[in-house]
């Protein structure tokens, strides 16, 4: 298993490109579940997770083919085993967004339940009910959600929580059926607006993507199209956390502030110097950074995806800050583990403190979930002496190129295969 060694102290400084995003990626991806035509979509990240939803969806049917670059063109006209096996789902919580579009298309799906994940139960009761309301058959039967109908029907749907995946697979599954749906209560992401501006381009009625209430009017049939992926606000986020915390001055490009409000707003109570520009973000960070307290919560709040790299920026800066974390029962797996790099954290059920201390110390640490595992390399960066992160899978599902962008911008990081 791949390891990540980090010579900590060096200022990042210099200028990377940010990726297309992952979370819209995996959603629009599935998308061209939903039509016979081709559809093209460039700024594909090339991520593990990427990988493992392509496999999920060749097994399927759908001829996947890499362009130049970036570039992936997906053919389902040969869809004919609507299935997604345990095997692929359990490495990947996000196979449930083929449920939708496999229900609407081929009026059958077997889709395995995804099971527990590091940071929490993490049902799909939601994804359920709704395709139920909209006059699917399914039952969770040997570990599978088994759903059958002839054409899915419009419906009025209120989730009773916001739910990302669980908006965007109903929201898909809506496209092809019969009337109108409306979905209530629907997450705000930025995600969900590309998928819906992607499934727009593919000839669905969309309307209300970005507020909470969605209403699509269903189609006969969907058409190919192109569509470009919008760029990774939680990659952006971590880039910015690395600089910050390592007192540096970074420019990212191909991407853009729009998407950050609250998490650049914690940057410059920091003390930070973030300036936006069309497609670049440009951060300057002081010596030492202000701690800053924080709640997570559904979008446009501030992101759960970037709660444990703000955990590791607070374990160096003065003062002490107060974390909340209301969107995952158990998303503080990280704090043991900066613990073991000399920080002051105590977690108290959702909430964490954490006092700021003059410097960490390199040590041996464990990668337990992605975004665990991305505030434990900031916390290397910034540490005096060597870390080593173990088990960085989880890493290379969720970060194009980590440790090459991270060299580009001047840190000592090696991976040891
Ligand atoms: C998505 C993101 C993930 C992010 C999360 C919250 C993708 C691929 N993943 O995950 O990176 O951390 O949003 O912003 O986009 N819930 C239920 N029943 C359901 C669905 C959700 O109880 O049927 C609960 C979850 O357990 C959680 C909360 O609702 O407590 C929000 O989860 P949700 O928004 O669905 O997260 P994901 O879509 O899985």
């Amino acid at each position: 298993m791949d390891k990540l060694l980090i010579a900590g102290g060096r200022p990042l400084a210099g200028e990377i490109a940010i990726s297309g995003a992952k979370n819209a990626a995996l959603p629009i991806l599935c998308a061209a579940l939903l039509t016979r035509e081709p559809v093209t979509f460039t700024n594909v990240p090339r991520l593990n997770d990427i990988a493992t939803l392509f496999k999920l969806l060749a097994q399927m049917g759908v001829k996947v083919e890499r362009g130049a670059g970036d570039e992936v063109t997906l053919d389902a006209s040969g869809l004919d085993n609507p299935l997604a096996p345990y095997e692929m789902v359990k490495t990947m919580r996000a196979s449930i967004l083929v449920l939708g579009p496999l229900v609407a298309r081929c009026g059958e799906a077997r889709v395995s339940l995804p099971g527990g994940c590091a940071i929490g139960a993490r049902p799909v009761d939601q994804h359920i009910r709704g395709l139920q309301a909209m006059g699917a058959d399914v039952r969770v039967e040997h570990g599978y959600v088994q759903a059958s109908v002839p054409r899915l029907k419009g419906a009025r749907l209120f989730t009773d929580m916001v739910t990302v995946t669980g908006t965007e697979n109903l929201m898909m599954a809506a496209c092809l059926a019969d009337g109108e749906t409306v979905i209530e209560n629907a997450a705000r992401e930025p995600e969900v607006v590309d998928l819906a501006n992607c499934l727009v381009a593919m000839g669905a009625q969309i309307s209300g993507a970005g507020s909470d209430v969605i209403r699509i009017r269903g189609v006969e049939r969907l058409h190919g199209t192109t569509h470009r992926i919008m760029p990774d606000r939680i990659e952006t986020g971590t880039y910015l956390c690395a600089a910050a915390v390592t007192g540096g001055e970074v420019r990212l490009t191909g991407t853009s502030s729009c998407y950050l409000d609250a998490v650049v707003d914690k940057l410059m109570d920091a003390g930070c110097d973030v300036t936006s520009e069309r497609e670049a973000i440009r951060i300057k960070a002081p010596a030492r950074l202000n701690s800053v307290s924080l709640r997570t919560a559904p979008y446009p709040a501030f992101p759960t995806d970037m709660q444990a790299q703000f955990m590791a920026l607070n374990c160096v800066a003065q003062g002490a800050a107060m974390i909340r974390e209301t969107i995952f029962e158990n998303r503080f797996m990280h704090a043991v583990e900066l613990q073991r790099l000399g920080a002051d954290i105590r977690i108290d059920g959702n909430t964490a403190v954490v006092h700021g201390v003059e410097r960490l110390q390199g040590a041996t640490v464990m990668a337990t979930d992605l975004r665990a595992s991305a505030s434990l390399v900031i916390a290397g960066l910034v540490a005096e002496g060597e870390t080593t992160i173990e088990r960085i899978y989880h890493l290379d599902r969720g970060y194009e190129r980590l440790d090459d962008k991270l060299a580009a911008l001047g840190a000592s990081v090696r991976r040891l295969s």
